[in-house]
């Protein structure tokens, strides 16, 4: 079968989400402090939505996602807002930023409170990676975040001894 997204492009523009939730008292610790693992949880589901903006019709799966460090505290009450863009697209694997912040809703007060690169690939139907769109670099900062991407895309590869 011929690849349909053979030569085909697509901008970072394309598949990046934003997305706002409200922390819940079951998002947390009995002192108020959400959970990482309901962060990681939301992380993971809006990197699968950039992630299959950009591949369309066949199926994307996690294949990593770096170490995360949580910078400051998100509590119940607060807002979750999580922003995801693809930096790199490989062949069939393409590097997912997000950036998490908090918001205090009393103060409308935004923290930066993590980030996360989360690495998805794109497969077929028989569990086969698949070649997904090159991501058409538009402007200065996609260049620099492809670059870059580039880097930590091998070195994550090297530690998973896949290099
Ligand atoms: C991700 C997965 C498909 C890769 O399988 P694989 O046998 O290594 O596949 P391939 O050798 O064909 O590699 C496919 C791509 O994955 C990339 N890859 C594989 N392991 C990786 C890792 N640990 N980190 C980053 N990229 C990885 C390869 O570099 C390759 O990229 P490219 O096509 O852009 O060059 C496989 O490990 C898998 O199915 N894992 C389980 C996924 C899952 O269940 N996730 C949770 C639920 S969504």
């Amino acid at each position: 079968m011929q690849n349909p997204t053979k030569n085909l492009k697509k901008t970072a523009n394309e598949s990046k989400a934003e997305t706002t939730l409200m922390m819940l008292p079951s998002d947390a610790n009995p002192k108020g402090n959400v959970f990482g693992g309901v962060i990681l949880k939301n992380v993971d589901l809006i990197a699968g939505i950039v992630a299959k903006r950009h591949a369309n019709q066949s199926n994307v799966v996690t294949a990593s996602i770096d170490r995360m460090t949580f910078i400051k505290p998100i509590f119940i009450g607060n807002s979750l807002i999580l922003e995801a863009r693809l930096n790199y697209v490989k062949r069939s694997s393409m590097e997912i930023e997000v950036n998490i912040f908090a918001e205090d809703l009393d103060y409308n007060i935004r923290v930066h409170a993590g980030r996360a690169y989360v690495t998805t690939v794109s497969i077929d139907k028989y569990g086969k990676s698949m070649e997904v769109p090159q991501l058409l670099l538009e402007t200065e900062d996609d260049k620099r975040r492809f670059k870059e991407g580039e880097a930590r895309m091998m070195s994550r590869l090297k530690e998973a001894g896949k290099l």
